[in-house]
């Protein structure tokens, strides 16, 4: 587990090839089996992989979902509020084994939030996204993970903060 996350970063380069069938139903079984508080499951994931539909889900916000037009598939993350109160956090957990899920398996990823960011001046990208895919209007779309082969092979160390862990108490850091 360590290695892969060790070597895990976000991707937003991919090329051109489809994800194999192996690897989808991987991923697919990854996310069923995420926890859910009470065990409410209150997600729906819906697999888009249709070169069209990527591209108008890349256009659900003015910066941050551009890249979703070159992944070979997006996740997007649905989550019911009457199933759950805390749908957010179920999503997010399912989001990020899907994350690592695909990284296991050789392909990169990137997360598009989509909960509480506009699409334009007058449209939610929930509301944009909703609409693009039909989802019914009690579900909330908390997210799309773009997922594919990557392009560029991203070795940039990640800075650990250890001043984030604090030992016993907050105000004393971790020996
Ligand atoms: C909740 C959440 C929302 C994010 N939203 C976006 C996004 O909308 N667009 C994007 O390109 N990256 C997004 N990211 C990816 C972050 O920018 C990335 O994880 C962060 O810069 C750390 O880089 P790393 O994933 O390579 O460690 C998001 C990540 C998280 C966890």
């Amino acid at each position: 587990m360590i290695d892969i996350l060790r070597t895990r970063r976000s991707v937003r380069n991919f090329e051109k090839k489809p994800i194999g069938l192996q690897s989808l139903d991987v991923m697919k079984e990854a996310l069923l089996r995420c926890p859910s508080s009470r065990n409410s499951t209150p997600w729906t994931f819906i697999f888009v992989d249709d070169p069209d539909t990527l591209l108008r889900l890349s256009q659900a916000r003015e910066q941050g979902s551009g890249f979703l037009k070159g992944a070979a598939l997006a996740i997007v993350i649905c989550g019911d509020e009457s199933k759950s109160d805390v749908w957010v956090e179920d999503c997010a957990i399912a989001a990020t084994v899907v994350q690592l899920t695909a990284h296991a398996l050789g392909l990169g990823s990137c997360w598009t939030q989509v909960r509480r960011r506009p699409h334009s001046a007058e449209k939610s990208a929930g509301e944009y996204v909703r609409e693009t895919l039909g989802i019914p209007k009690a579900l909330h779309v908390e997210c799309m993970i773009g997922i594919g082969y990557p392009a560029d092979d991203r070795k940039d160390a990640k800075e650990l903060d250890y001043g984030k862990i604090r030992h016993n108490r907050y105000g004393e850091s971790a020996p």
